[in-house]
């Protein structure tokens, strides 16, 4: 059976010092569940840690898959500010696009999402492109695709199960694509999404910035794996 997909997002959260406490926390908890059991767990720390928490990870020998936040859609040179995709993937193998905050805050468009994608695909990165329904246009080089209503992000309230997995249900009947969902995921909520046919795992912000709080929910979604 496939394992689920659990995505950990830090968003604009932890200095370098406080994303290496992290991850020695997070690695005395993840012998607790057996290695067959555990869910692909993919990590975004902010741009600023990925070197030292890549290094962390290596050393350590984590199950851990290293992800940045965002993408330059640009493919490098004279543009202030950018980070490149061959620069990300010295760091990680993953890459958010089209993040509910990058489309909102930052004014990504279809086109820039368009182009972060392309860039990731050229350097081999894998791209979670991330949709707020079931009616924006996905890129056929997206790999995974997350669904991450506006209304349930950081709101401390999942959208329900049912709505979830139809609209998941819907995205994957059009892409053919893994999807996850990201809202508000909980201790309560995570095993039911997990569950639902057609939702191939979750996205989890606020509650992955605590690595007990974290642990706790791969250790649910784990128990999920056994079943
Ligand atoms: P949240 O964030 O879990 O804090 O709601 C999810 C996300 O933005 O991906």
């Amino acid at each position: 059976m496939n394992m689920p997909i659990c995505i950990g997002n830090w968003k604009s959260n932890k200095t370098v010092e406080e994303s290496k406490s992290w991850i020695n926390e997070f690695s005395t908890l993840l012998p607790r569940i057996l290695p067959g059991n555990l869910p692909t767990i993919i990590l975004c720390p902010p741009f600023t840690a990925l070197m030292s928490v890549k290094e962390m990870i290596e050393e350590k020998s984590l199950p851990i898959v290293l992800a940045a936040q965002d993408i330059s859609p640009f493919i490098g040179g004279a543009f202030t500010g950018e980070v490149s995709a061959d620069m990300v993937k010295e760091f990680a193998s993953f890459v958010l696009v089209g993040h509910a905050e990058r489309r909102k805050y930052f004014k990504e468009t279809e086109e820039e999402l368009f182009f972060e994608t392309l860039q990731a695909h050229k350097s081999d990165l894998s791209t979670v492109f991330c949709v707020p329904d079931a009616d924006t246009v996905v890129s056929d080089l997206a790999d995974i695709i997350a669904y991450e209503p506006v209304s349930a992000i950081g709101s401390g309230e999942a959208q329900s199960r049912e709505k979830v997995t139809e609209i998941c249900q819907k995205i994957h009947g059009k892409t053919g694509k893994p999807v996850l969902y990201g809202g508000s995921v909980s201790e309560e909520t995570i095993q039911g999404f997990v569950r639902a046919p057609g939702i191939s795992g979750v996205l989890i912000g606020k509650a992955s910035l605590d690595p007990k709080q974290f642990f706790r929910l791969i250790e649910l979604a784990a128990d999920f794996s056994k079943s």
